[in-house]
């Protein structure tokens, strides 16, 4: 008799547990989560075209501290950009996207860049999606690597990375013509 109440009990108590455990999950109608696992890496390669110098830049300095014309790496100096991506070191090869954003320097002891930036295409599938560039970028090293940290359309959810290598750069102008290869995953 003593076995069965206990067991009685047992059961009570394991059922109810189990429906305070599943009116917890149904309790929320405002969220849910989904597994799909299904992930789609993209690569692409392109060129960004950065022109400081003649009549039409597509970077202009905005701004800079009184200090910044007496520090070695132009620390302070901030730069608005709309910069063309082309699919070749040329830059009248076919125009795929434009960079839109702000860089600056942020390095005082060395050259280092902050990239805040939204690569947005115009080509094919991908017109209309964009991607954004949140890095610290090295601009003297020929090679560097950036961090992809969102985007929109065909890129919602992105996360990657950009390896970034100068194609050539004119030092007296500033003016650079930047090679990337990016990888990007994003889900279905
Ligand atoms: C820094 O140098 C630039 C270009 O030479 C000049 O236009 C600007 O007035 C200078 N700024 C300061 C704060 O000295
Ligand atoms: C990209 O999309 C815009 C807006 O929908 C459209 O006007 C434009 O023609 C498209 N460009 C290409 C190359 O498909
Ligand atoms: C992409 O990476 C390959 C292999 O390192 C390199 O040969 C190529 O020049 C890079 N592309 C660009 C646009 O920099």
């Amino acid at each position: 008799m003593a076995r069965v109440i206990v067991l009685v009990i047992f059961t009570i108590l394991v059922v109810a547990l189990f429906s305070t455990t599943v009116q917890a999950q149904d309790d929320v109608t405002w969220a849910k989560r989904v597994d799909t696992g299904k992930e789609v890496v993209t690569t692409m390669e392109f060129y960004f075209h950065d022109t400081l110098s003649g009549r039409n830049p597509s970077a202009l300095k905005i701004a800079q501290s009184a200090t910044t014309n007496s520090s070695q790496t132009g620390f302070g100096l901030v730069f608005m950009a709309d910069d063309p991506l082309t699919v070749g070191p040329d830059p009248n090869s076919k125009l795929v996207g434009r960079a839109r954003g702000i860089y600056g320097s942020a390095g005082q002891t060395d050259v280092e860049l902050i990239m805040v930036m939204s690569y947005g295409f115009l080509d094919g599938i991908y017109n209309g999606s964009s991607f954004s560039l949140l890095s610290a970028n090295q601009a003297l090293n020929p090679v560097r690597e950036m961090a992809i940290v969102g985007g929109t359309g065909l890129f919602r959810l992105a996360r990657g990375y950009a390896i970034a290598q100068t194609y050539s750069i004119d030092l007296t102008t500033g003016d650079a013509v930047v090679g990337y290869n990016v990888t990007i995953a994003t889900y279905i």
